[in-house]
């Protein structure tokens, strides 16, 4: 029987310079769509999916993500006192169980591999998920949790696909497919960021993953990859080298690249769309900028 899988790494070392100058003093995964933080999106997503434990591998700097996570006993009891229920349990939607949010430093940026590595004592002999926050996923049925469906099938890794245009390529982990069976597909490679020219196809890795922790032995063998950093997709295609599989698995859903000014952009929008008490005036205000800029033309 496959094992079940309980433990998330959530790499938030990041620096978040395309955010500069706001992220001078607040962690990118702080920034809000609508009233949320983006690591609150990524933490939904996760406890859909039966995640329990949250391993957040951090930075210098990155104080207000651990301040988030604590509990408030003295707003929720000011709340309370004044009655207004509905902000109460928002912040209490917040609130993590004791013991099952971890920190661990990546000391220095040597990349998206070496930071998955930083938890890997925590992670010890199991199969695990890599949420990266910056992919914000709207679904109906969380991106994770409709891997760890497929997963329960499959085994192995599996990372979160999507078909990108040829010349977004560069910017992403690419697979090379052996066997395209829908949603889910067999990868025969994988490649970080290839020239346009070189990737072996239009299916990109978006930031969800499912991994062995044979990965994380791998990640002790590779050397720098793609821009001299450590990279996750190495040690994965490490694992195709060694016989076992890796899978590719479309998800059903819109994926915001919250990593960049114009996706946070769009995933605002369409988050503020998405809430009631919102989408009328902010709707009517939408389409009336439409309209002023169709006059403007
Ligand atoms: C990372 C991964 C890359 C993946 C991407 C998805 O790159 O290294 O394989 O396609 O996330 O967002 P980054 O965006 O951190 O450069």
């Amino acid at each position: 029987m496959k094992r079940k899988v309980t433990k998330a790494v959530f790499p938030v070392a990041g620096l978040g310079t395309r955010f500069l100058p706001a992220t001078k003093s607040i962690p990118k995964e702080i920034m809000t769509l609508v009233d949320r933080p983006l690591i609150q999106y990524a933490i939904d997503e996760a406890r859909a999916a039966g995640i329990k434990e949250f391993i957040f591998v951090t930075s210098r700097g990155k104080g207000a993500l651990e301040d988030y996570f604590d509990h408030a006993p003295e707003l929720e009891g000011s709340l309370r006192k004044k009655g207004k229920k509905d902000l109460l349990n928002a912040l209490k939607s917040t609130n993590m169980d004791s013991g099952a949010i971890a920190y661990i430093r990546q000391h220095k940026a040597l990349g998206l591999g070496h930071a998955v590595w930083c938890a890997r004592r925590l992670i010890a002999n199991e199969p695990f998920a890599v949420i990266l926050p910056d992919d914000v996923i709207a679904a109906e049925q969380s991106c994770l949790q409709q891997m760890v469906e497929a997963y329960a099938d499959t085994g192995g890794c599996m990372v979160a696909a999507m078909e990108v245009p040829p010349e977004k390529a560069p910017s992403y982990g690419v697979l090379d497919v052996r066997d395209d069976m829908g949603s889910l597909v067999s990868v025969n490679g994988m490649v970080e960021k290839p020239k346009m020219e070189e990737a072996p196809s239009n299916l990109a890795v978006i930031g969800r993953y499912i991994l062995t922790p044979n990965v994380l032995q791998n990640l002790n063998k590779i050397k720098q990859g793609a821009g001299g950093e450590i990279q996750l997709t190495d040690a994965i295609a490490r694992e195709i080298e060694d016989g076992r599989d890796v899978f590719g698995y479309r998800f059903r859903g819109q994926r915001y690249d919250c990593g960049s000014k114009a996706g946070y952009l769009q995933a605002t929008v369409a988050f503020g769309l998405s809430r009631p008490e919102l989408r009328d005036e902010f709707g009517a205000y939408l389409d009336e900028m439409v309209s002023l800029r169709q006059a403007a033309e």
